[in-house]
């Protein structure tokens, strides 16, 4: 006889290694009703399913009022564009879409080169880091902060800002967001607010090229972002930005010491890396999984899941999918055909794909560049991330040898 099936996102072990239920919940369970929690909650494993939810924004909406317990607190900003539907949506990306260019993100690769040179170089010299401290953070944060236009005696905030912003996503679907810590959410976006409205009314009297003016400047059919609304966005691109990408060049790490001979294959031909970045997203996805409320009695393999549940695409599970991909648990720098779903799909698509994806590529090939060998020191299991959304740890003890 096989046992209860039973998948609890906050068990720090099933975060650890959670692949084998989600392979038996592809099998046995495509969509598993959590019990005992304060909202309905269900989640779904396979790929074609969590494809189907993502891109059908009439049934699957992404507008969540939950954040109206928070509205009630007070005085904060509307919901980003990851919180809305089209109409708004389409209004709130076309906006920021004009700002985010390609041109704005390409012009700063020499930088993001330069930046990861100083930070690997830094850490050889100190021979033994916390690669997270040295390397993966501070990266993503800088080139946040130079997209958006803050001024770089600022950048400190930023972090603590960011790791406030992120430390309770996902946590209201487990009954986990108490009033202490939506209490802390709104004193930041206070914080925010009286930072970025003189700076943005600066941008106004003097653009540059940054995101920040392009905000500020940004049109869609006659009409332009509310203060309140660009805050919204700045704490999304805070958010959705930092410790995603901080996650993605990390997993790229333990990834390649778990895999010596993959770390070997990627060292001997630095031209796997765009694939070997792919396959980190696909093997070991940053973000887990992306909830939708549902706007509609929906049945799905059976299990009824009524208007105003929430579903949770579980990302990781989809992205090892045996139906899809070829050998899901091998970890391939070279795989070829990688259609992984990692950044999402459909019209909430991550709108800094390539930017972390560049990012990526030019943190691990730095480090691969100037070192001879990667070793973890300490054998202690690193620390979760608070947040259950990331397959992530925040600890990285490394020793470097020098190329
Ligand atoms: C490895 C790094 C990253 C991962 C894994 C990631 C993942 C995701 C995912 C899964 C979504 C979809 C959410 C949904 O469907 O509800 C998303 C949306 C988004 N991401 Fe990313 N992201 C990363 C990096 C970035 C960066 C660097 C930025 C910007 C600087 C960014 C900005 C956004 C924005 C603005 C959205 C919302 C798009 C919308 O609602 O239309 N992301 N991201």
């Amino acid at each position: 006889m096989t046992s209860p099936f039973f998948f609890n996102p906050l068990d720090a072990a099933t975060r650890r290694d959670p692949y084998g239920l989600y392979e038996r919940g592809r099998r046995e369970h495509p969509v598993f009703l959590h019990e005992g929690l304060p909202l309905r909650v269900a989640s779904v494993f396979r790929y074609e399913d969590v494809q189907a939810i993502l891109r059908d924004a009439e049934t699957w909406s992404n507008e969540f009022p939950l954040s109206v317990q928070v509205r009630e607190l007070g005085d904060i900003p509307p919901p980003s564009m990851l919180g809305t539907d089209p109409p708004a949506h389409t209004r709130l990306r076309s906006l920021v879409g004009k700002a985010f260019t390609p041109r704005i993100v390409s012009r700063l690769e020499p930088r993001m080169r330069e930046l990861a040179r100083e930070l690997v170089d830094a850490a050889l010299d100190a021979r033994e880091v916390d690669l997270v401290e040295a390397l993966t953070y501070p990266l993503p944060v800088v080139v946040i902060a130079e997209i958006i236009g803050i001024p770089p005696q600022d950048r400190a905030m930023f972090k603590r800002w960011s790791d406030e912003a992120i430390a309770s996503l996902g946590l209201v679907f487990f009954g986990g967001l108490d009033p202490e810590r939506i209490a802390r959410q709104r004193r930041l976006f206070d914080e925010m607010r009286g930072y970025f409205i003189p700076l943005a009314e600066e941008k106004k009297r003097r653009p540059q090229e940054d995101l920040l003016t392009g905000l500020v400047q940004a049109e869609h059919e006659g009409s332009k972002l509310s203060y309140d609304e660009m805050l919204s966005m700045l704490v999304l691109i805070l958010v959705a930005g930092n410790e995603t990408t901080t996650t993605l060049i990390g997993n790229a790490a333990l990834e390649l010491l778990a895999h010596p001979g993959e770390a070997k294959r990627l060292r001997d031909d630095p031209r796997l890396l765009p694939t070997a970045i792919e396959e980190v997203l696909r093997f070991s996805s940053p973000v887990q999984f992306d909830p939708r409320r549902a706007k509609r009695d929906v049945e799905l393999h059976g299990v009824a899941i009524r208007e105003n549940d929430y579903v949770l695409s579980w990302l990781g599970s989809a992205n090892r999918d045996e139906r899809v991909f070829e050998q899901p648990d091998v970890f391939d720098v070279g795989r070829e055909k990688n259609p992984h779903m990692a950044f999402g799909f459909g019209p909430h698509f991550c709108l800094g794909a390539n930017l972390a994806r560049l990012e990526a590529r030019v943190a691990i090939g730095t480090l691969l560049e100037r070192t001879r060998r990667l070793e973890r020191t300490g054998s202690e299991l690193l620390p979760l991330h608070p947040s259950p959304v990331f397959k992530a740890v925040t600890k990285l003890p490394l020793r470097l040898d020098p190329a």
